[in-house]
Protein backbone atom coordinates (compact mmCIF):
# COMPACT_ATOMS: atom_id res chain seq x y z
CA UNK A 1 0.00 0.00 0.00
CA UNK A 2 1.31 3.12 -1.13
CA UNK A 3 1.85 5.77 2.37
CA UNK A 4 0.69 9.08 0.59
CA UNK A 5 -2.52 7.18 -0.84
CA UNK A 6 -3.34 6.30 2.49
CA UNK A 7 -6.56 8.25 3.60
CA UNK A 8 -6.71 7.82 6.77
CA UNK A 9 -2.64 9.62 6.81
CA UNK A 10 -4.01 12.77 5.79
CA UNK A 11 -7.06 12.02 8.36
CA UNK A 12 -5.08 11.97 10.99
CA UNK A 13 -2.53 14.63 9.64
CA UNK A 14 -5.73 17.20 9.49
CA UNK A 15 -6.41 16.57 13.56
CA UNK A 16 -3.05 16.97 14.27
CA UNK A 17 -3.22 20.37 12.79
CA UNK A 18 -6.74 21.37 14.42
CA UNK A 19 -5.38 20.62 17.67
CA UNK A 20 -1.86 22.43 17.27
CA UNK A 21 -4.19 25.21 16.26
CA UNK A 22 -6.24 25.30 19.27
CA UNK A 23 -2.68 25.33 21.19
CA UNK A 24 -1.56 28.57 19.48
CA UNK A 25 -4.81 30.48 19.65
CA UNK A 26 -4.90 29.70 23.40
CA UNK A 27 -1.24 31.18 24.09
CA UNK A 28 -1.89 33.92 22.07
CA UNK A 29 -5.01 34.78 23.76
CA UNK A 30 -4.08 34.42 27.29
CA UNK A 31 -0.92 36.46 26.39
CA UNK A 32 -2.79 39.36 25.17
CA UNK A 33 -4.86 39.30 28.64
CA UNK A 34 -2.35 39.77 30.70
CA UNK A 35 -1.29 43.03 28.77
CA UNK A 36 -4.41 44.35 28.76
CA UNK A 37 -5.12 43.94 32.36
CA UNK A 38 -6.25 47.27 33.72
CA UNK A 39 -4.07 49.99 36.72
CA UNK A 40 -7.11 49.17 38.77
CA UNK A 41 -6.89 44.91 38.57
CA UNK A 42 -3.59 45.34 38.72
CA UNK A 43 -3.40 47.39 41.80
CA UNK A 44 -5.75 45.01 43.16
CA UNK A 45 -3.97 41.63 42.72
CA UNK A 46 -0.38 42.78 43.30
CA UNK A 47 -1.05 45.58 46.72
CA UNK A 48 -2.64 43.21 48.41
CA UNK A 49 0.30 40.53 47.97
CA UNK A 50 2.09 41.76 51.53
CA UNK A 51 -0.43 44.61 52.98
CA UNK A 52 -3.50 45.48 52.49
CA UNK A 53 -4.11 47.27 49.23
CA UNK A 54 -4.22 51.24 49.95
CA UNK A 55 -6.36 53.38 49.09
CA UNK A 56 -6.46 55.88 45.83
CA UNK A 57 -7.13 58.33 48.42
CA UNK A 58 -4.41 57.54 51.01
CA UNK A 59 -1.63 59.99 49.54
CA UNK A 60 -1.51 62.56 46.99
CA UNK A 61 -0.25 62.33 43.43
CA UNK A 62 3.18 63.04 43.99
CA UNK A 63 3.41 61.07 46.89
CA UNK A 64 2.06 57.88 44.33
CA UNK A 65 5.01 58.36 42.39
CA UNK A 66 7.11 57.56 44.97
CA UNK A 67 5.74 54.96 46.24
CA UNK A 68 5.38 53.21 43.35
CA UNK A 69 9.01 53.54 42.91
CA UNK A 70 9.61 52.16 45.88
CA UNK A 71 6.76 49.09 45.68
CA UNK A 72 8.27 48.27 41.84
CA UNK A 73 11.30 47.00 42.91
CA UNK A 74 9.86 45.35 46.52
CA UNK A 75 7.26 43.33 44.53
CA UNK A 76 9.14 43.20 41.51
CA UNK A 77 6.59 44.89 39.52
CA UNK A 78 7.70 45.27 34.96
CA UNK A 79 7.80 48.61 34.48
CA UNK A 80 4.40 48.69 32.27
CA UNK A 81 2.33 47.38 35.30
CA UNK A 82 3.71 50.14 37.77
CA UNK A 83 2.89 52.79 35.48
CA UNK A 84 -0.81 51.63 34.97
CA UNK A 85 -0.74 51.01 38.56
CA UNK A 86 -0.04 54.61 39.29
CA UNK A 87 -2.60 56.24 36.26
CA UNK A 88 -5.20 54.06 38.04
CA UNK A 89 -4.11 55.21 41.56
CA UNK A 90 -3.63 59.07 40.60
CA UNK A 91 -7.20 59.24 38.48
CA UNK A 92 -8.84 57.52 41.76
CA UNK A 93 -7.77 60.04 44.05
C1 LIG B 1 6.62 42.25 48.13
C2 LIG B 1 5.76 42.83 49.13
C3 LIG B 1 5.05 44.11 48.76
C4 LIG B 1 4.21 44.34 47.70
C5 LIG B 1 3.77 43.37 46.62
C6 LIG B 1 3.75 45.72 47.82
N1 LIG B 1 4.29 46.28 48.96
FE1 LIG B 1 3.89 48.13 49.66
N2 LIG B 1 5.07 47.80 51.27
C7 LIG B 1 5.79 46.64 51.50
C8 LIG B 1 6.57 46.80 52.74
C9 LIG B 1 7.48 45.74 53.33
C10 LIG B 1 6.29 48.09 53.22
C11 LIG B 1 6.81 48.79 54.47
C12 LIG B 1 8.29 48.98 54.47
C13 LIG B 1 8.78 49.82 53.35
O1 LIG B 1 8.33 50.98 53.20
O2 LIG B 1 9.64 49.34 52.60
C14 LIG B 1 5.34 48.68 52.28
C15 LIG B 1 4.81 49.96 52.43
C16 LIG B 1 3.92 50.53 51.55
C17 LIG B 1 3.35 51.86 51.72
C18 LIG B 1 3.66 52.81 52.86
C19 LIG B 1 2.59 52.72 53.90
C20 LIG B 1 2.62 53.89 54.84
O3 LIG B 1 1.64 54.01 55.57
O4 LIG B 1 3.59 54.65 54.82
C21 LIG B 1 2.52 52.06 50.67
C22 LIG B 1 1.66 53.30 50.40
C23 LIG B 1 2.57 50.88 49.82
N3 LIG B 1 3.42 49.97 50.41
C24 LIG B 1 1.88 50.75 48.64
C25 LIG B 1 1.97 49.64 47.82
C26 LIG B 1 1.35 49.54 46.52
C27 LIG B 1 0.51 50.63 45.86
C28 LIG B 1 1.63 48.30 46.03
C29 LIG B 1 1.24 47.72 44.69
C30 LIG B 1 1.89 48.29 43.55
C31 LIG B 1 2.45 47.62 47.02
N4 LIG B 1 2.63 48.48 48.08
C32 LIG B 1 2.92 46.32 46.91
C33 LIG B 1 5.78 45.52 50.73
C34 LIG B 1 5.08 45.35 49.57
Amino acid sequence: MNFYKNRNVYAFLSILLFVASFFVIESCSSKKLVAEKPGALLWGENCIRCHNAPSPSAFSDVQWETIAMHMKVRANLPEDDIIKIVEFLKMAN
